[in-house]
Formats: structure tokens, C-alpha cells, sequence
């Protein structure tokens, strides 16, 4: 592809975004689950402007996002689903939606549409574009919050089963999932070794979606939530998760965390980092891409493995295991100095 035509694709690409996000927002994949339908029965389903409904699918059909079928032209001609659209598909195993709601809604959305200023300041500039940092505007806006850890459920979901087989549970009593949202991991962990308790400890507007989550795994016996702060004393146990966490946050601000469950753990006890380390510079990757996502929402970043070495370290902890996974994520270990 031309220079011109590649770096145009670049430009626009946050049309694309939105073109997914309103599928997604449109409930378009559900719809279109029991088969093909016309523009205006879509727009009638979903109280849309028919025309602009229209013009929405002909562009997803470009983008492979529908299919289309102009056999009954008289009836305008239908849409249906694709392999990438099954993916917005609420509830369906590797379903997106959440995440591509997320992705178009204010909290990032805004965050990124001051992404100069933030590399001019080296922060994010949630202060102008949200009226407060993340975590208050999600505390103002409880739909969003919930969608938001909708999302994260969903992206650990997929990866969880792969983790908790991956994971050395032996010895292990207590787990506990630090900022663990919907307790998506603990569950996966909790259901393949059955004499393990699990400690979901996030902030305490989560409570009740985690509550549910855990009842509908069929865990409320085994797993406990505690609302709570990761900066302030934490319950004990042998097996600290800390899942896409630490990457939301400064050094100093892991390194408190990190204390933090360095003070909780049992003797003999773990801490197990699950993020998306980076590679050499220039090595193709969602990590970096992610990096910045870090860098315009929260006061975060993704690091390579001697970071998160030189984080355990001045927490009292040393890395012990890096266990790599079938995705860019890994498993990084510690264990107590
Ligand atoms: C990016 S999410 C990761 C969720 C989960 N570990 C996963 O990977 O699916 C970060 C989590 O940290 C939680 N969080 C933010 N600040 C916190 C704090 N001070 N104490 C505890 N949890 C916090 C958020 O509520 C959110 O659930």
C-alpha cells in the first residue's frame, strides 16, 4: 500500500472505531442473530433514523462487518451477520461488545481526543476532558463503570481458563484477586481447584456486579468480594493476582501496591503479574499500542520485564518466573526478598 494510502487509513481510523462502537451500541449482532434484515427493520428495532441506519450497514458491509443480500431487491435488500460482527454479540464465548462500547464512550473516548496535551504535559488529561480522574468519573457514572468492567470480564475471560492452567496452585489456600473487577480470573481459578477459598478485592462500586458474577459461576461459598483501596492493608492469603492493574498505575503507586500484598502474603507465599510486557523497540505489538492508552487514561504504562523486576524489588519482592501465554500477555512471579 502507498505511503499516502497507509498513513490516510491511520487518520481515519477512529471513524472506524465509532462505526463499531455503534453496531455495538445498536445491539446490531443480536438482532441480526435469527437471520437477515432490512435497513428499516433494524432502525425500526432499534429507533434509528432508517436512512442513516442504512448508510451505517452499507459501510459496515464494506468493512466485512455485515453481509448483504440484494436477492429481494424489491424489499431494499437485507443484512446479516459476518464472523466479525458474531463478535459484538452479547454473551457469546470471545464476545467484544463491551469492550467496543467502552472503547467509543467518555471515559476514553475524551481522554484521547486530548492526546497532544497529554504528551505535552507526560499525563492524562482526564482533569479537562472528563472533569475529574478516571476512577471518579466512572464513580459519577455508574452505567459507564459497569459496562467498563463488563469489559474487563470479558478480555480475561478468554484468557483465564489458559491461566489457571498455566498456574502452580499447590500449597495454595487463599487467592486473592487484587483490582479483580468482576473476579473474572479467580473464578477460572477457583473452579479448577476446588479446595482453593478466592478474596476479590476491588473498589466498592463493583460489589454488586461482582456479587452476581460470582453467584452466577456458582462460587458465592468459595469466593468473598471486599470493597476496598489496593493502597491500604490488604487481606491475607498465598496467592496475590494483580491482573491489568499495575499497568494503570505510576511506579510509585505499584510499588505501594506491591507492598501492600507483599504485607498480606503467607509465608512461602506469591504475587502473580499478569500483564502485556514490552518488547524491543520496534517489534510489532499491541503492547505499545497499549502504552499509550495507559498514557491518555490513567497515570499508567505498559513496561518490559526488568521494569517490573526493579518495581518488585523496591517492594521487598523478587522475580521469581516469567511464564509467557498464547496471547501477549504474561504471568510475571515474585516472591518475598
Ligand atoms: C483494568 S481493571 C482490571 C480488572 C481485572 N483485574 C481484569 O483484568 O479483568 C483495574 C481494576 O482496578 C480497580 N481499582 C482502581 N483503583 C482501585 C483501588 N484504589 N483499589 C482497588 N481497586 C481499584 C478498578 O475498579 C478495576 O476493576
Amino acid at each position: 500500500m502507498p505511503p499516502q494510502a497507509r498513513l490516510m487509513q491511520m487518520i481515519t481510523g477512529y471513524w472506524v472505531t465509532q462505526i463499531v462502537h455503534a453496531l455495538a451500541s445498536l445491539k446490531i449482532a443480536d438482532h441480526l442473530d435469527d437471520g437477515f434484515l432490512t435497513a428499516e427493520e433494524l432502525a425500526a428495532l432499534t429507533g434509528s433514523d432508517a436512512d442513516a441506519m442504512f448508510r451505517l450497514l452499507r459501510t459496515a458491509a464494506s468493512l466485512e462487518l455485515v453481509s448483504y443480500d440484494d436477492s429481494d431487491i424489491k424489499g431494499g435488500g437485507r443484512f446479516g451477520s459476518t464472523p466479525l460482527l458474531e463478535m459484538l454479540r452479547e454473551g457469546v464465548p470471545g464476545s467484544l461488545r463491551d469492550i467496543a462500547i467502552v472503547h467509543g464512550s467518555p471515559a476514553h473516548w475524551l481522554s484521547w481526543g486530548k492526546f497532544p496535551d497529554t504528551v505535552r504535559a507526560g499525563e492524562p488529561q482526564t482533569q479537562a476532558a472528563l472533569g475529574s480522574d478516571v476512577w471518579a468519573h466512572f464513580a459519577a457514572h455508574p452505567e459507564e463503570f459497569e459496562r467498563f468492567s463488563n469489559s474487563m470480564t470479558e478480555l480475561t475471560d478468554g484468557l483465564s481458563r489458559e491461566i489457571a492452567s498455566l498456574l502452580d496452585m499447590s500449597g495454595v489456600e487463599t487467592a486473592v484477586d487484587v483490582g479483580g473487577a468482576n473476579g473474572a480470573l479467580l473464578h477460572a481459578l477457583l473452579k479448577s481447584n476446588e479446595d482453593v477459598r478466592g478474596v476479590v478485592l476491588d473498589l466498592p462500586n463493583v460489589e454488586t456486579s461482582a456479587l452476581a458474577e460470582a453467584e452466577k459461576a456458582g462460587l458465592s461459598d468459595r469466593c468473598e468480594f471486599v470493597g476496598g483501596s489496593f493502597f491500604d492493608p490488604l487481606p491475607h492469603g498465598d496467592l496475590f493476582l494483580l491482573k491489568a492493574v499495575l499497568h494503570n498505575w505510576d511506579d510509585d503507586s505499584c510499588v505501594r501496591i506491591l507492598t501492600r500484598c507483599r504485607e498480606a502474603l503467607r509465608p512461602g507465599g506469591r504475587v502473580v503479574v499478569v500483564e502485556m510486557p514490552l518488547g524491543p523497540i520496534g517489534e510489532p505489538g499491541f503492547a505499545p499500542l497499549l502504552d499509550l492508552n495507559m498514557l491518555a487514561v490513567v497515570p499508567g504504562r505498559e513496561r518490559d520485564l526488568a521494569h517490573y523486576g526493579e518495581l518488585f524489588e523496591a517492594a521487598g519482592l523478587r522475580l521469581s518466573t516469567v511464564v509467557p501465554t498464547r496471547s501477549p500477555q504474561s504471568l510475571i512471579e515474585a516472591v518475598a526478598l
